[in-house]
């Protein structure tokens, strides 16, 4: 029973010269033929093996062709087994009754006929192939089904994993496209500053000498105390003089960006400086400051001089801001957050138009009336702040105030 490609057939006779007869007929279709010598021996294996046929003697002691057919039909794995049953003329009727009652498939009498037995054997055995072969093709169409599913999703897998990457892919490209505005407006800015640094320091060479002559000038003109109209005359030029020395050296900060001389200072002293600077000020147009920083926060590495002109702008501008409002208050407030030393200007001024509010921090742009701006404080302001290693930005709500948040690394404490 060992080669698989051959068919099984069962062959069960208690003569074993009848056995071997029918088995030497078999011989011819080249199969492996079992023989049983009783109907238990058959039993045993047809509970073993798979049989393309068996042929059963009906006439056995003990346990007949009959019997033996009908437990045989009882087990799962030889139910639909064809069975043929052999047997002799005389009982053939009988016999036949018995036989189909039980389930069989055919019967054959003695003498047998060795072609019509072939004939018939063949004919199982080729059902059993034609079986054989559709489970065959079945079972290549069940993988081939099953390899296809697993191709299928592992393209899936394949192609979600590209979207993946093809969205990664589009966001870093956007924030790359973010980053290269961000870079190409800051170098565009530092352009502007650069043009105007050099220009500046050309102005301020140029200009402030004549300045101070014209006010030299002025002041003796002052002294001599031509008469009352004259001496106004003198202090108007005087003023005006003043004005345009304050506005040409604040030119000349573009210039001298550079030239940091910055020291471990502390914010809550460079902060009660410049309010005091401006406090008379604040104190006549009705304006109350609120100090919310104590002195112990960290140092931050900065020129004081030019921390002080930067926090005299904050608060020049929220003066302007809160003429005419009717209620007016600064507030400051200063604290260490992580490695940061944080300083907010609140007012509760005008505020900025959504409109102008990018572009406060370009030079030479004002809101103010011909001779009150220059639309430099801020440029200037931030400049500073830059130079620094710091940051200042701006929230503003019209017609309810404005604030200004300003970070600088923070040293020591
Ligand atoms: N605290 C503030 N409240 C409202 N507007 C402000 C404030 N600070 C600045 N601005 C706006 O920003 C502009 C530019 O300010 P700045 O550069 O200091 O120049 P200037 O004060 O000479 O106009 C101002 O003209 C004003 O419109
Ligand atoms: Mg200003």
């Amino acid at each position: 029973m060992e080669d698989p490609d051959k068919f099984n057939i069962l062959l069960v006779d208690d003569t074993p010269a009848k056995l071997e007869a029918v088995a030497s007929i078999l011989d011819c279709l080249r199969q492996n033929v079992v023989r049983a010598s009783s109907g238990r021996e058959a039993l045993r294996l047809v509970l073993k093996h798979d049989f393309s046929v068996i042929l059963l003697d009906v006439k056995m002691p003990e346990m007949d062709g009959i019997e033996t057919a009908e437990l045989i039909r009882g087990h799962k794995r030889s139910q639909l087994t064809p069975i043929i049953f052999i047997t002799s003329y005389e009982h053939a009727e009988v016999d036949m009754l018995r036989s189909y009652a039980v389930g069989a498939t055919d019967i054959i009498l003695w003498p047998i006929s060795s072609s019509l037995l072939c004939a018939k054997v063949m004919t199982f055995i080729n059902l059993q192939k034609a079986v054989k072969e559709k489970e065959r093709l079945l079972e290549h169409l069940e993988s081939l089904v099953a390899e296809r599913t697993a191709a299928l999703s592992r393209e899936i897998e394949e192609r979600k994993k590209v979207e993946k990457n093809l969205r990664k892919s589009r966001d870093d490209l956007a924030s790359a496209l973010a980053n290269l505005r961000d870079t190409q407006e800051l170098l565009l800015h530092a352009d502007k500053m650069a043009v105007l640094g050099t220009l500046a320091s050309g102005v301020a060479h140029e200009i402030l000498n004549p300045l101070n002559v014209i006010g030299l000038t002025a002041q003796l003109l002052k002294k001599k105390s031509l008469s009352g109209e004259a001496d106004e005359l003198a202090e108007r030029i005087l003023k005006q003089t003043a004005r345009a020395t304050k506005i040409t050296n604040n030119l000349r900060f573009f210039s001298h960006r550079s030239q940091v001389a910055a020291q471990p200072v502390n914010i809550g002293e460079v902060l009660d400086n410049a309010i005091s600077l401006i406090e008379h000020d604040l104190r006549l147009g009705d304006i109350y400051i609120e100090r919310n920083f104590g002195q112990g926060l960290p140092t931050v590495s900065a020129d004081p001089d030019q921390l002080c002109q930067v926090f005299l702008n904050l608060l020049t501008n929220a003066r302007d801001a809160l003429k005419q409002r009717d209620k007016r208050t600064v507030s400051i407030a200063a604290h260490a957050s992580g490695e940061q030393v944080q300083v907010d200007f609140s007012d509760t001024g005008s505020g900025i138009p959504k409109a102008v509010v990018d572009r406060i921090f370009e030079p030479f742009f004002t809101t103010k009336p011909a001779g009150e701006g220059t639309g430099l404080g801020l440029p200037i302001t931030r400049s500073i702040v830059q130079s620094f290693g710091g940051t200042i930005d701006v929230e503003s709500k019209e017609g309810k105030g404005t604030r200004f948040f300003l970070s600088f690394p923070a040293g020591k404490k």
